[in-house]
């Protein structure tokens, strides 16, 4: 994720030397060496003179990161993380004088398409929320949300883009179950999916009314949603984000 962001940085214009990327392996740091990248296998390095510190490392990482960093760190430098679980209190019990943010993004965005939640924590100013949320748009779409909602956003979003693949599998399988060739019912689902989320994000108009839009009364559409419909569709999902926000706090209680 912390590439996926760096990647987005760039694309948006950041210089690819402006950043400086930190992980422990030596084969690593050299993957990242050759993608162009400043980088260090010292914590310490490569948050000196940063303007804003991402935290990506696994969730289980990072209170060695913060061991590492918080003897060396500048007051008032901005400390955001991405790490799934880990609370906005963990990081200011370690980093007592740094803004923070803790975001939820996910993995379209190391296309650009992401979408993520973002939290203000302590010490934020209106600038760094700015410089935050502009980082977080490098790839993709930034929404601010209290702490207590990024469970939701984690269940929403974060684990969303396993729903939609779910949701190709099965429009490919059932496409194949009707006598179309395993490559076109792969394609025919993957675009299908692309081209309605496009229409969504382009804002054309809201997903009921572009649902209504497409199913004439009595229709063939009309006749696969009343299928879904009266199956329960609209409560499977909703029973799936609420298990995904419920594992979501098991996960941050065991942290
Ligand atoms: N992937 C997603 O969809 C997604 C979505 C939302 C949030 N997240 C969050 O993003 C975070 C990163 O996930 P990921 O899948 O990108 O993990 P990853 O591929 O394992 O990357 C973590 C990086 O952190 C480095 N690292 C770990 N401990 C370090 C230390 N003590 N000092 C310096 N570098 C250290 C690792 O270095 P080495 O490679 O050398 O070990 C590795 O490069 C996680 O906390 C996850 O919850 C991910």
């Amino acid at each position: 994720m912390g590439t996926m962001i760096a990647d987005g940085l760039v694309r948006s214009g950041w210089s690819r030397d402006s950043l400086v990327m930190c992980a422990r392996r030596p084969a690593r740091i050299e993957e990242l060496i050759a993608l162009g990248y400043v980088a260090t296998t010292d914590p310490v390095a490569a948050i000196a003179d940063a303007d804003i510190v991402i935290l990506s490392t696994k969730p289980k990482d990072v209170g060695a990161v913060l061991v590492a960093i918080r003897d060396h760190i500048a007051k008032g430098q901005v400390v955001l993380s991405v790490a799934a679980g880990i609370e906005i209190a963990t990081l200011d019990a370690a980093l007592p004088d740094n803004p923070l943010f803790r975001a939820m993004p996910n993995t379209p965005a190391g296309l650009g398409r992401g979408a993520t939640g973002f939290a203000v924590g302590p010490r934020a100013t209106g600038s760094d929320i700015e410089t935050v949320r502009r980082v977080l748009e490098s790839v993709g779409l930034a929404v601010q949300v209290s702490e207590d909602q990024l469970n939701a956003v984690t269940a929403l979003s974060g684990s969303g883009p396993a729903y939609v693949f779910l949701l190709a599998e099965a429009l490919q399988s059932a496409g194949q179950a009707l006598g179309l060739a395993h490559d076109v019912a792969t394609d025919l689902s993957a675009h299908t999916i692309a081209g309605a989320g496009a229409m969504l994000v382009a804002g054309m108009a809201d997903a009921p009314t572009l649902r209504h839009q497409v199913t004439s009364p009595g229709g063939t559409t009309a006749a696969a949603v009343d299928v879904m419909l009266d199956s329960g569709f609209l409560d499977i999902i909703e029973r799936a984000l609420t298990a995904a926000r419920d594992r979501a706090v098991e996960l941050g209680q065991a942290r």
